[in-house]
């Protein structure tokens, strides 16, 4: 495969979302083919699920969960990743395997190492070139959710415990693959995160 495989990780409310245009954005100008996509929910299958996962109103138990999050992965990654990197294109991906490890793992009901094998088979062992951490803590991130307006999904309503494990837990998947992984400080303001994740992809595209 030619193309490049860019993933941004990290809490709810860090700002990956605005990240990813930016990167996108410079990408595009300076002459490359761009994919934006997400977790859950980058195909159809995926919106259905997607669907499940965030806004069921009753339980759904921790195996289910994980499971549901991979059948979309394996989908997503068969029907949009693959093909676009065969092609040659970057690939910029909100969420990946590293967001199942880190919150399936944090709810303590499943091994981590598990998830992270169940994520590993359903997409043929698809790992991506380079995972942008944002990093942020759990009150600033929610102080953001909170400005956001728009109401709290499953996952966002955990207690404050559970949204530290997360973070934790990528930081501990952070410094496991530091040759993956970049972690930025996502306290800065956003042209500076936005400038120091482009030095690192511009190294990488190099
Ligand atoms: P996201 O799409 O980032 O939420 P939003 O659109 O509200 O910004 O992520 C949805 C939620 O799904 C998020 O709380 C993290 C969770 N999640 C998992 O628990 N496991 C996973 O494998 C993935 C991809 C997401």
């Amino acid at each position: 495969m030619t193309g490049l495989f860019i993933t941004f990780e990290g809490g709810d409310g860090v700002g990956k979302t605005t990240q990813a245009a930016l990167l996108q954005d410079w990408l595009e100008q300076t002459g490359h083919t761009v994919v934006r996509t997400r977790e859950p929910g980058g195909t159809e299958v995926g919106v259905l699920i997607r669907d499940i996962v965030l806004h069921h109103r009753g339980e759904v138990s921790p195996r289910a969960e994980a499971l549901l999050y991979a059948a979309d992965r394996a989908h997503h990654v068969a029907s949009v990743v693959r093909p676009a990197l065969e092609r040659g294109d970057v690939v910029i991906q909100d969420r990946y395997l590293d967001s199942s490890v880190a919150y399936q793992g944090a709810g303590r009901v499943l091994d981590p190492d598990e998830v992270r094998r169940l994520s590993l088979w359903a997409t043929g062992d698809l790992l991506p070139d380079v995972t942008i951490l944002l990093d942020l803590d759990h009150e600033a991130a929610r102080a953001r959710l909170d400005a956001d307006d728009k109401p709290f999904d499953r996952l966002e309503s955990e207690q404050a415990a559970f949204h530290d494990r997360v973070r934790d837990a990528f930081l501990a998947l952070a410094a496991a693959e530091p040759d993956r992984f970049v972690v930025v400080d996502a306290s800065q303001d956003a042209a500076d995160i936005a400038a120091s994740i482009r030095r690192h992809v511009g190294s990488r595209l190099a």
